[in-house]
This record gives C-alpha cells, sequence and structure tokens, in this order.
C-alpha cells in the first residue's frame, strides 16, 4: 500500500502544476521534441539552428514564444509551428523561460 501511494504521489509531483520542470523536461513533454532533434534540422528546425539564429537572445526568443516578434528562422514553415506558438504564449512565464534556457544551451 505504501509503495502505491508513493508512486501517486510521485507521479502527481512529477506531472502536477506546481512542480518546477527543467527546460529539457518540458520541452519533451509538451511535444515540442517531436519535430526539433538538437542538431538535425528536421520537420521543425534543430535546436542548434534557433540558437544560432537567436545568437543567445533570450529576450528576442521569448518576444517570439509571446507572439509579439515574427519568426526569424524559417517564416515559409510558421504554419506548422502556429499553435506550438500559441501554447508557449499560454505557459507561465518561469515555464517560458525554463524552455527559452534550454532552447539557447545549444
Ligand atoms: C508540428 C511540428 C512542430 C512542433 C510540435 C513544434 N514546432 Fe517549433 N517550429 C516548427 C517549424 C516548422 C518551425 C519553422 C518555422 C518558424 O521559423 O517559425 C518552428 C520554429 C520554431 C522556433 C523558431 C522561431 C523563429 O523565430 O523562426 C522556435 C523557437 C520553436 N519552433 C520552438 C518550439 C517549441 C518550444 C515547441 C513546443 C512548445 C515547438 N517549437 C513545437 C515546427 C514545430
Amino acid at each position: 500500500m505504501k509503495v502505491v501511494i508513493s508512486l501517486i504521489v510521485l507521479t502527481f509531483l512529477s506531472f502536477g502544476n506546481g512542480w518546477a520542470k527543467d527546460g529539457e523536461t518540458l520541452f519533451k513533454y509538451k511535444g515540442c521534441a517531436g519535430c526539433h532533434e538538437k542538431t538535425k534540422d528536421s520537420i521543425g528546425p534543430s535546436l542548434a539552428t534557433i540558437s544560432k539564429a537567436y545568437k543567445g537572445d533570450k529576450k528576442a526568443l521569448l518576444r517570439f514564444f509571446r507572439g509579439e516578434a515574427k519568426p526569424i528562422v524559417k517564416p515559409e514553415n510558421f504554419k506548422l509551428m502556429e499553435p506550438f506558438q500559441s501554447m508557449l504564449k499560454n505557459m507561465p512565464d518561469k515555464d517560458q523561460n525554463a524552455i527559452a534556457d534550454y532552447i539557447l544551451s545549444h
């Protein structure tokens, strides 16, 4: 019984809203990794390509997340990214920050 309870608590902690998730976990959990690989451009540009385009400018990347700035990496393919920009826009600041840090670390 104890084990079951611990498992439930652990699951709740790792997926619950209040739990601080690191950028990489969020990136996978939100489905971003399905289109963005680390170093190879696939459906979406790779994290390395995005990071290079933004040159460490986290403020600019956050503006894109919030829909305040136009895409600069591959604007012609933005249609695919658009629903995920809406998702990013609605995330709490700390999650947006964690994902931005994770992308720019490539
Ligand atoms: C269905 C595939 C798909 C998914 C899932 C996806 N993206 Fe994208 N993403 C793209 C495509 C295609 C582009 C290229 C268009 C563009 O530059 O906006 C892109 C571009 C980007 C860019 C570069 C924006 C720019 O300035 O051009 C960032 C940053 C980004 N995605 C982050 C994310 C994050 C974070 C998630 C998860 C919340 C995510 N993507 C999920 C397809 C996807």
